[in-house]
């Protein structure tokens, strides 16, 4: 395991206070990596991202999460359906000058496919379930931080290919939403400039009249 940010059962006796400081100070620091280098989360820690993301809020008990852990040989397959698709766009050229883009499926050790089943009976609107889910990958990549790994979410218009989604095993009901790509932060990353919390923090103390 890496170093996780704090060692937190090496504290002594860590008073409630101490404790939030750990959590805030955690969430705070995380950043986005790339590319990852191995090693990637064990499966054990896997687990704790996963049960991470299954304390996400959900409206109506729906459990829209759904993940698929790409990792090992199975990088390489998935290599091909990114050149498969390239190719598909562009299918006057030959394979091989496409054949570049199954790089991106070796950027990281580990890579999550991130989907949202959608209950389209249900009256929690759509775009609830689709919060859901990010809420859900949100707090994969605090725990993805918190274990001392380091995480990226991406997606991009192979994201969104019909072929990618059923060669990931997806159903019609299913929604692709992107990729966690997860290992070790491979070098030395500048921290991301974050906003200033004024420019997207008010208060209401009324109807606003105009
Ligand atoms: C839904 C979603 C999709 C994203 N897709 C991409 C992407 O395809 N390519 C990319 O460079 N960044 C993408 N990002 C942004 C990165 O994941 C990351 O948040 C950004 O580089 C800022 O880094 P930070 O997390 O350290 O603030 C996406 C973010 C979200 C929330």
């Amino acid at each position: 395991m890496n170093s996780p940010l704090i060692a937190v059962d090496t504290l002594e006796a860590p008073i409630a206070a101490d404790r939030s400081q750990i959590v805030l100070q955690s969430l705070l620091s995380r950043q986005s990596y790339w590319p990852l280098t191995s090693p990637g989360p064990n499966d054990t820690e896997l687990a704790s991202v996963f049960d991470a993301a299954l304390r996400a809020p959900d409206h109506g008990k729906l459990r829209p999460w759904r993940f698929v852990v790409v990792r090992g040989a199975a990088r390489a397959a998935l290599g091909e359906v990114l050149v498969d698709i390239a190719n598909a766009r562009a299918p006057d050229e030959p394979r091989s000058a496409h054949q570049h883009r199954a790089q991106k499926a070796q950027a990281a050790p580990v890579i999550i496919a991130i989907a949202a089943a959608i209950d389209t009976t249900s009256t929690v609107p759509e775009v609830e379930q689709l919060l859901s889910v990010g809420a859900a990958t949100m707090n994969m990549l605090n725990a993805i931080h918190a274990l001392g790994y380091g995480g990226f979410w991406v997606t991009g218009p192979d994201s969104y290919d019909a072929h990618m989604h059923a060669s990931l095993g997806f159903g019609s009901d299913e929604r692709l939403l992107g990729f966690l790509f997860v290992g070790t932060p491979s070098a030395a990353q500048r921290g991301t400039v974050r906003p200033e919390r004024t420019a997207h923090v008010r208060e209401w103390t009324g109807p606003v009249t105009r």
